[in-house]
């Protein structure tokens, strides 16, 4: 992996969120991923941020609470069966790792893993958090995504972009 500035991203992310990418939190001792494909990139308080939505249901959601840092790791193509496997089934039952084949990459700097065979790799650091409310909704109709009884808004994360990995196949 070659380590680039987010400025040189010049890639559509209007084509990468939606085709799924593995978000990776905890330590060494307990790590998890999941897949996502909501998520924004962007800037604010003059910081690179991206901006990820984790419903407080998911195993990934007590590491992302307990982690200052996380990963967000967009795969290369042919990986579709593991990441629909990693966004349909819980780490907290199983080693999703063991089940894909899919190899966490510990990271020393940011004490963080990301996911081999990306070929980007976001490392993210948290800088604000709070649930979606459900009376802040101006549409009424998205509130059909959430389920009444579990109530499960997600949590919103801000964090900042401290470092870009890019695959060489794909440094341009
Ligand atoms: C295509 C796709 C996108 C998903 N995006 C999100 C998302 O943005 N936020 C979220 O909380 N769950 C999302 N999920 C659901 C989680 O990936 C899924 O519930 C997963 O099993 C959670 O794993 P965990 O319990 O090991 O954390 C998505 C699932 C799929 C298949």
């Amino acid at each position: 992996m070659i380590r680039k500035e987010i400025k040189e991203f010049n890639t559509n992310i209007f084509k990468e969120f939606p085709k799924m990418a593995l978000l990776t939190a905890g330590d060494i001792e307990e790590r998890n991923s999941m897949t996502i494909s909501w998520g924004f990139m962007g800037t604010i308080w003059n910081k690179s941020v991206i901006v990820v939505f984790v419903r407080p249901t998911r195993h990934t959601f007590h590491l992302m609470e307990k982690s200052e840092r996380f990963t967000l790791s967009f795969m290369k193509d042919g990986y579709e069966s593991e990441l629909a496997y990693m966004g349909k089934f819980s780490g907290a039952n199983s080693n999703k790792y063991e089940a894909t084949g899919l190899v966490p990459v510990y990271d020393n700097d940011s004490f963080v893993s990301y996911i081999k065979d990306a070929k980007y790799v976001f490392k993210c650091k948290k800088i604000y958090s709070d649930f979606l409310k459900p009376e802040c909704f101006i549409d009424k109709g998205l509130l059909s995504h959430y389920n009444e009884m579990i109530k499960d808004y997600h949590k919103v994360y801000i964090a900042e972009v401290t470092s870009l990995l890019v695959d060489e196949e794909y440094a341009g």
